[in-house]
């Protein structure tokens, strides 16, 4: 489906739940997920795979599951396998931490997952346990061990960029592509949920890691990328930049974002919400359908984020990045 701004929708981002077993200082509150959505708002899986499958039929094609943790919704191995079934549905991905990976990398991969992006700021022991307010980095490392062992690939590592907290890591992330084929991706800090850094860590641009690094070279124009991709001579992995209050991604922006309460959020810079839980609870699959429709009709030509607009009012968690 083409929007009013001529772009192809095809990519749906489904957060299943707002929990998480991490809860990383840039994106919730020290007590966690504080304000958790009650069991009874949260969509079904035959809600998930009805919006997946009205989805499918006006054209979405990739699906990727965020969460808060993807991973930690009950079940949600048999979830992916009955999404796969969906005619039209050619890839499905997750975007998770990791932790569990290292016991769920191979049922993910025969239910049907192509590959995974999984968060990791820090190599050091002591600073993920610091930024993830308790994480143990071992269970992220055989986690991506075991999906590079169930073909869960290229692997995407997202690394939120904080100077005073990673930025003496740099070089081993970028280092880290030499060898294998990991897509690293530098993420801005955004100005979303909570931001309770503690006063030592902050912003730093994407602009100024790139120029830490001139080996790097232009991989050109990436279709769809949210990414400005890069690459070490040689390198078998790439080293990409994601920028938050960078416009230029907007123009070719294909998805719009179901969240696990049963919202479309049709821009994730925007606090337009379409309630799609109560056409799910009362509506037949054509009023599904129409109602998706209408959502990439409300997508917006770019983000506001550049003219002052308010930052989003809920948390990354509830959004699922
Ligand atoms: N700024 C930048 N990235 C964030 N993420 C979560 N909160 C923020 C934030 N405030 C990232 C996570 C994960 C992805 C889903 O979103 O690190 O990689
Ligand atoms: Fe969990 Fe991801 Fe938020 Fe960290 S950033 S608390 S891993 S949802």
């Amino acid at each position: 489906m083409i929007d009013n701004f001529g772009r192809e929708i095809n990519y749906l981002r489904i957060s299943v739940t707002d929990r998480c077993n991490l809860r990383c200082r840039y994106c919730m509150p020290p007590e966690g997920c504080s304000h958790l959505i009650p069991h009874s708002e949260i969509l079904t899986f035959e809600e998930i795979l009805r919006v997946a499958q009205a989805a499918a039929s006006i054209g979405i094609r990739k699906i990727r599951l965020t969460g808060g943790e993807p991973l930690i919704r009950h079940s949600v191995v048999d979830l992916i396998a009955r999404m796969n079934e969906i005619d039209g549905i050619d890839e499905i991905d997750i975007t998770t931490n990791g932790v569990l990976l290292g016991s769920m990398a191979e049922d993910l991969k025969r239910a049907g997952v192509r590959r995974v992006n999984v968060s990791l700021d820090t190599f050091d022991p002591e600073k993920y346990r610091l930024i993830t307010r308790g994480g143990d980095i071992r269970n992220v490392l055989d986690g991506l061990d075991a999906a590079e062992k169930a073909g869960l690939t290229p692997i995407k590592i997202n690394c939120v960029a904080l100077r005073g907290f990673n930025d003496d890591e740099f070089k081993k992330f970028v280092e880290l592509t030499r060898e294998k084929d990991y897509r690293v991706r530098f993420i801005e800090l955004m100005p979303i949920g909570h931001n309770d850094l503690g006063g030592d860590f902050g912003f730093i641009s994407n602009q100024e890691i790139l120029g830490m690094f001139p080996e790097l070279e232009s991989c050109g124009p990436q279709k769809f990328s949210v990414a400005d991709e890069y690459r070490l001579p040689d390198a078998e992995g790439t080293v990409g930049f994601i920028s938050a209050l960078s416009h230029h991604f907007c123009a070719t922006c294909n998805k719009i974002r179901l969240t696990s309460d049963g919202k479309i959020k049709p821009c994730l810079h925007s606090n337009e919400e379409i309630d799609v839980k109560n056409v799910l609870r009362n509506g037949t699959d054509e009023d599904v359908r129409n109602l998706l429709i209408n959502s990439v009709g409300h997508k917006v030509a770019h983000h506001m984020l550049n003219e002052g607009a308010a930052p989003i009012n809920r948390d990354m968690n509830k959004i699922g990045g």
